[in-house]
């Protein structure tokens, strides 16, 4: 490793002193409206670039479309500060920057490798229009040895490449984005990924400066792990259940560990979402490429797949062993609560499973309003969780809703023809359902009659 520095806060990078730099990001998505906002309160002036001229237009108006607490009101005060500008097209955007932020998205290609069509087609539009000595940050999840391949596209030797990984949550990000676990930078150019680093100084987290490749696996290597803990725990989850075992006390009891931590040892109907299935078939793939067998990987990705089939047998279950027309009610369908996200989400893929078995299926969701497309014939979707259960053999919790919890369950009960809930994230009290006179199914606990 050339140079590796991890410094407990970065007043030790750049000597302490914060200066508001010119900076461009160029897409305005979840990603880069996050990273432009936050960046724009820290006192930096940004200029965010996006393809979308109706976008453009609503975000100048101060309009937000992401569902992201304190997002609009970041966006609000940046614009109203004039710290914040939103532009059509990279071009505008990079003319007066000292760091342009690649901000594009990286979608899953052929094979499970990450598109980098985007990032190389906003590479050819700015090359030469670039300021000297202006540095160029990949903050899009990109596969290992982006950061040269930018490089070589940009053939600038003035200008230097740095790769800068996010870890932002949905329903989280601004709050991830300011209270950082830690900072990554990595460069060939140690000058550049200081300067990088300081941009973020106010912020006082843990900073790793490092190099390209290392940074670029640090994404991948931590969203695996991630995933690879769940899936762990729900096989754990599934263990408890033929051992008739208690899966909360045993993840409170190695929670406790600090090797392992109580954080993402809830098991539910498998992960999802934008980033973990895409991350994990991407590290595949790239394992692939030089020859290594990921093994690891891939039983995590396997034990995931496995969980949606395991939830779907509980159910079958629970409504007497068959589904064929079997009506069910879904509460939840995106794949976490606290956003409107549908992508890759697990509750989708049970309802997908649940429908090849037959069953007809109600679903009622928070951040969802009005049919999803490309699901309406496996699902119908109304608007108010009671409705839900109307005439319901049974109901199915999929995604944890805060409001959920607060249903008025005797009521529910009256509306059921069945009196079987399957809660597949352990998120509702198995007492209330019982004083209700319903039945509770968990993942990993023993059922409540
Ligand atoms: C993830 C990473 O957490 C984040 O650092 C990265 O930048 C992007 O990908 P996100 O996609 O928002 O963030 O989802 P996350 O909150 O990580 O949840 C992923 C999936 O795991 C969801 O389906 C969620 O429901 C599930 N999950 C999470 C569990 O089943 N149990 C848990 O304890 C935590």
């Amino acid at each position: 490793m050339p140079w590796l520095k991890v410094s407990s806060s970065l007043a030790a990078i750049g000597g302490g002193v914060v200066f508001a730099r010119r900076i461009a990001v160029v897409g305005s998505g979840y990603v880069g409206l996050t990273t432009g906002a936050c960046l724009a309160s820290l006192g930096h002036r940004v200029i965010c670039a996006d393809v979308d001229p109706e976008k453009v237009e609503r975000l100048s108006a101060g309009q937000v479309s992401i569902l992201e607490p304190g997002l609009s009101e970041l966006v609000a005060e940046g614009l109203a500060a004039g710290r914040l500008e939103f532009v059509l097209g990279a071009s505008k955007a990079v003319l007066d920057a000292e760091v342009v932020f690649m901000c594009v998205p990286t979608p899953m290609g052929v094979g499970g490798a990450a598109d980098l069509m985007a990032v190389e087609s906003v590479i050819s539009e700015v090359r030469d229009l670039l300021p000297v000595g202006c540095v160029v940050v990949n903050k899009s999840t990109v596969p290992v040895g982006t950061a040269e391949r930018v490089h070589k596209l940009l053939n600038r030797p003035d200008i230097a490449v740095v790769s800068n990984p996010e870890f932002l949550r949905e329903g989280s990000a601004v709050h991830d984005f300011l209270n950082p676990d830690r900072i990554v930078v990595g460069s060939s150019a140690q000058d550049a990924a200081e300067r990088v680093a300081a941009l973020y100084a106010r912020l006082g987290a843990p900073t790793v400066l490092t190099d390209a490749p290392s940074a670029e696996l640090v994404k991948y290597a931590a969203n695996c792990f991630l995933a690879m803990k769940l899936s762990y725990v729900n096989a754990i989850a599934e263990l408890s259940e033929r051992l008739g075992a208690n899966v909360a006390d045993v993840t409170e009891g190695i929670g406790y560990d600090r090797r392992i931590g109580q954080a993402f040892l809830q098991p539910g109907p498998g992960w999802g979402g934008s980033c973990l299935p895409k991350d994990t078939h991407a590290l595949i793939q790239a394992a692939d490429a030089v020859e290594f067998d990921f093994m690891l990987l891939r039983a995590t990705i396997d034990t995931n797949t496995r969980q949606r089939q395991r939830i779907v047998t509980k159910i079958r279950e629970a409504c007497g062993g068959s589904l064929a027309g079997v009506r069910l009610g879904l509460l939840g369908l995106t794949f976490k609560a606290g956003t409107d996200d549908l992508r890759d989400s697990p509750a989708l893929a049970v309802a997908e499973l649940l429908r090849e078995e037959g069953a007809e299926l109600t679903a009622y969701d928070p951040g969802v309003a009005g049919a999803v497309p490309g699901t309406t014939d496996t699902v119908r979707v109304v608007g108010d969780a009671y409705e839900v259960a109307r005439g319901a053999a049974g109901l199915v919790l999929l995604t944890e809703w805060p409001e959920f919890r607060t249903l008025d369950w005797a009521r529910v009960a009256s509306l059921l023809e069945g009196r079987i809930v399957v809660d597949t994230r352990n998120h509702l009290d198995p007492d209330v359902l019982r004083r209700a006179g319903l039945g509770w199914r968990g993942v990993g606990m023993q059922p409540v009659d």
